[in-house]
């Protein structure tokens, strides 16, 4: 049997947190839910047990007050924001706009879904119960996706289980994990949402080895290696920006840069500016790296290339990303090459250990990176 891998990534890369384009006039049969429950009720179970349950409200009544428990979490903050947000550019403008939305609508919505598993989660944070279940409710909504129907993935009104098990009679022992309101979508035109390409979040064979290309086995300069390092700071982002666009800082924190200056005719992030970086390790010394200015998207993302802009040694970047509830992540990413650097050297002094090379190279890197970002976030909190 062929599968149709386009059909079936169409489903699973269109299927959409769908609000405004529930069609609520359009009843859903009862039977199109089941037969999408007996697909999703494939998907993995612990022990291969089946304890998966589905609560389907149809009942406008309930769907009412299931609404109104919605609207008390958040659906009345979503509201408000929208209101406050509306006319600006405000990045979360579009998704508050549509949040609020089906806050206002969700008791009109045909069929409300919700996914439980029988028992309660002990708090460990150990695997077992929630990984039963939500990867079935995802397939339950894909499955909807494939036959012309939406949903929306929410779960702020599990903040009120005591309430909804009340509204609907369901026992303690099973945990409710998420709300899921079912409609015909008015058309089918949903495509790809931007999300952080795969190189960017995905590490071989060690947390934070980014590649590139390939890589290759054993890994090569010509893989493009990286690594990456976060950290959460509660902060503006003006202030971050500010913090990461101040070349001279890192070395407050790490333990190689020693520091670095605008170069004449430059004083401050610009793209084209250069700068002149200075460096120190036992082993080798004080060296200098002329520095090139490559990504400056205020407030977005800062980068330089060292050594030769067309052909660098490295490529620096911070990312600035807003974070939901306030306060931003700041990505500090590192790649090597494509052109040569101090490393070259040592690559060719020990042939048949590029990679040795490239994960020592790294390690440090890596090491001081981290340095770099937690006393940014130290010092620009400490600022606010
Ligand atoms: C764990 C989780 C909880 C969510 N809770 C809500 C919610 O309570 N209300 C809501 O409107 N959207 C909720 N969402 C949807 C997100 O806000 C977001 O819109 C969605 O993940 C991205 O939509 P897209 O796939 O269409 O880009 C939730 C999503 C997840 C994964």
């Amino acid at each position: 049997m062929n599968i149709d891998t386009e059909a079936v990534d169409l489903a699973l890369t269109t299927t959409r947190a769908v609000r405004r384009r529930l069609d609520l006039e359009r009843p859903v049969d009862d039977q199109i839910i089941l037969d999408c429950i007996d697909i999703a009720e494939q998907a993995p179970t612990g022990g291969n047990q089946s304890s998966r349950r589905w609560i389907v409200v149809r009942d406008p009544e309930i769907k009412q007050e299931l609404a109104e428990l919605y609207r008390e979490v958040v659906g009345g903050f979503m509201i408000e924001a929208r209101d406050r947000l509306a006319g600006t550019d405000h990045p979360r403008a579009p998704v508050v706009r549509s949040a609020a939305h089906l806050a206002e609508h969700l008791a009109e919505v045909p069929v409300i879904v919700i996914p439980a598993i029988v028992g309660r989660h002990d708090g460990s944070g150990a695997p077992g119960l929630f990984d039963s279940v939500i990867q079935s409710a995802w397939s339950f909504c894909v499955a909807l996706r494939a036959r012309g129907l939406g949903s929306a993935w929410t779960t702020a009104v599990l903040a009120k289980a005591p309430e909804l098990k009340e509204l609907l009679g369901i026992p303690d022992e099973i945990t409710e994990i998420a709300m899921l309101p079912v409609a015909w979508t008015k058309g089918t035109d949903f495509r790809p949402a931007p999300r952080t390409p795969a190189r960017e979040i995905t590490f071989f064979d060690g947390y934070g080895r980014t590649y590139e290309s390939g890589p290759k086995t054993p890994v090569r300069m010509a893989d493009g290696p990286g690594t990456m390092v976060e950290v959460d700071i509660a902060a503006e982002v003006d202030d971050v920006w500010a913090a990461v666009t101040d070349i001279a800082l890192p070395a407050q924190f790490s333990d190689e840069f020693t520091g670095a200056t605008w170069d004449d005719g430059f004083d401050g992030p610009a793209l084209g500016a250069t700068f002149t970086g200075h460096n120190y390790l036992e082993v080798l010394g004080d060296w200098e790296v002329p520095c090139f200015v490559d990504v400056c998207e205020e407030p977005a993302a800062f980068g330089w290339c060292t050594s030769d802009l067309d052909n660098p040694g490295a490529r620096w970047r911070f990312e600035l990303q807003p974070l939901m509830g306030g306060g931003i992540r700041l990505i500090y990413r590192l790649l090597l090459g494509p052109g040569p650097s101090g490393l070259n050297a040592f690559i060719d002094q020990n042939p048949g250990k590029e990679h040795r090379v490239i994960a020592n190279r790294l390690r440090v890197h890596r090491a001081n990176m981290q340095r770099v970002a937690d006393g940014i976030k130290a010092h620009v909190e400490a600022v606010v």
